[in-house]
């Protein structure tokens, strides 16, 4: 049997999105910018795409919905942007972020400061969370962005935005959230929530890999990151993804639509899965159920190395993920367990499972059963000998593609 349990990771295409978008691979395939009727006949759509993001999302005609290649790109353009519009060409010299955010944002605010910027990475709380009053505290007259994930892709914990994003409000100050692991999990509401900024990624609600899309408030002004033709209002050049962004609008459709229903299943399932884990001995789960996205659960279990974990998994046929990032000579710790202030030791046991409206009971139980003989498998061999466990290759755990997904 084959489980995927790395959800969080990226998902599978939901058949109606491929069905939908095949049209547009070799019968529509005109350049949406050409006059002519072989690029006009991508309009529709590419507007019906479109709508379907802003109904997602609950956005209003006048904010701006602007695809991009992906979440990494829409991150990387609102920071470097900015820095651009309000730092280098303003009075500001100061960003806001968390410990916990996505490498897309981390490196991104690394960047910046080499190039002059302040940036303060807030803690988190042994929830994983950062608790808005936190935010005020470091918010001053200098502050140009507030940048604050919705959801973690660790371990699934939802932070207070719409808190958030009211303190950023109050003090005049822009806020960006990371919605890439809310979106199609738990409500996103942009009306509701008020972010200026927020992005989003098709490939983790069941849409295609390379397209994601950047929400801005009111349209408001940000100098693009790429530059070139007119596309997008010219607000984001590059020739038109077409089959892509049809895809995410049928996926961003299907992921929000019955959110409560489907989700209930999925938390169901999550649920199960947990409370199985938990009986095993000296394990503890990051985080509490109340307040994280219903498909995560990122399970710590003692003396067992989480890439030893993964690699018994995946003899089982069970793709899940250690949540580290996998340095080429070193196996390293769950970032977020670390910003946590979880035992270093502990740090390293990390296993994020996710679930998806396609993970069925029968998954769930192969899994609970398998996953406590990797464990009894771990924890009577030497831990030296866990940490490089044979893959189903015969070869040592190598991880060559770190996992910050
Ligand atoms: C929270 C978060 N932000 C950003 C990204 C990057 O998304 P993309 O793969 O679309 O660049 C991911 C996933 O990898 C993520 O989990």
């Amino acid at each position: 049997m084959r489980v995927y349990l790395d959800n969080n990771a990226t998902t599978m295409v939901a058949p109606e999105v491929v069905s939908e978008m095949e049209p547009y691979f070799s019968q529509k395939y005109g350049n949406p910018n050409s006059l002519h009727d072989f690029g006009r006949e991508t309009h529709p759509g590419i507007q019906r795409a479109i709508d379907r993001i802003y109904t997602a999302i609950n956005a209003n005609d006048e904010d701006d919905i602007i695809i991009t290649s992906c979440a990494t790109e829409s991150n990387n353009w609102v920071l470097k942007s900015v820095w651009v519009d309000k730092i280098l060409n303003g009075d500001k010299n100061h960003i806001i972020t968390t410990e916990v955010e996505h490498p897309s944002v981390l490196a991104t605010c690394k960047f910046l400061e080499s190039q002059g910027v302040k940036v303060t990475y807030l803690p988190v709380n042994h929830e994983g969370v950062v608790e808005a009053h936190i935010v005020n505290s470091f918010i001053t007259n200098k502050t140009a962005l507030v940048s604050v994930m919705w959801a973690n892709n660790e371990t699934g914990m939802i932070f207070p935005v719409k808190e958030i994003a009211e303190i950023c409000r109050e003090n005049g100050v822009l806020f960006h959230t990371d919605a890439v692991q809310a979106v199609g999990k738990i409500k996103v509401d942009v009306n509701e929530v008020k972010p200026d900024f927020m992005s989003m990624s098709a490939h983790k609600f069941h849409g295609p890999k390379g397209v994601g899309a950047l929400y801005i408030k009111d349209s408001q002004a940000l100098s693009p990151l790429l530059n070139g033709g007119e596309h997008m209002g010219g607000r984001r050049s590059g020739t038109l993804n077409v089959p892509y962004i049809v895809g995410m609008g049928k996926a961003i459709e299907l992921a929000t639509q019955n959110l409560e229903e489907t989700t209930a299943k999925i938390r169901k399932l999550r649920d199960k899965l947990e409370d199985a884990l938990l009986e095993i001995p000296d394990t503890f789960v990051v985080g509490s159920r109340d307040n994280r996205t219903p498909n995560t659960l990122l399970i710590s279990i003692k003396g067992v190395e989480g890439e030893g974990m993964l690699w018994d998994l995946n003899r089982y046929g069970i793709g899940a993920s250690t949540g580290s990032a996998c340095a080429s000579e070193d196996l390293e710790a769950n970032t977020v367990m670390v910003a946590i202030g979880e035992d270093p030791e502990l740090a390293h046991t990390g296993i994020r499972l996710s679930l998806s409206r396609y993970t069925t009971e029968e998954e769930i139980d192969y899994t609970i059963e398998h996953f406590k003989k990797a464990v009894d498998r771990l924890r009577n061999i030497s831990s030296s000998y866990a940490k490089v466990a044979p893959t189903p290759g015969g070869e040592a755990a190598e991880c060559h593609i770190p996992q910050h997904a």
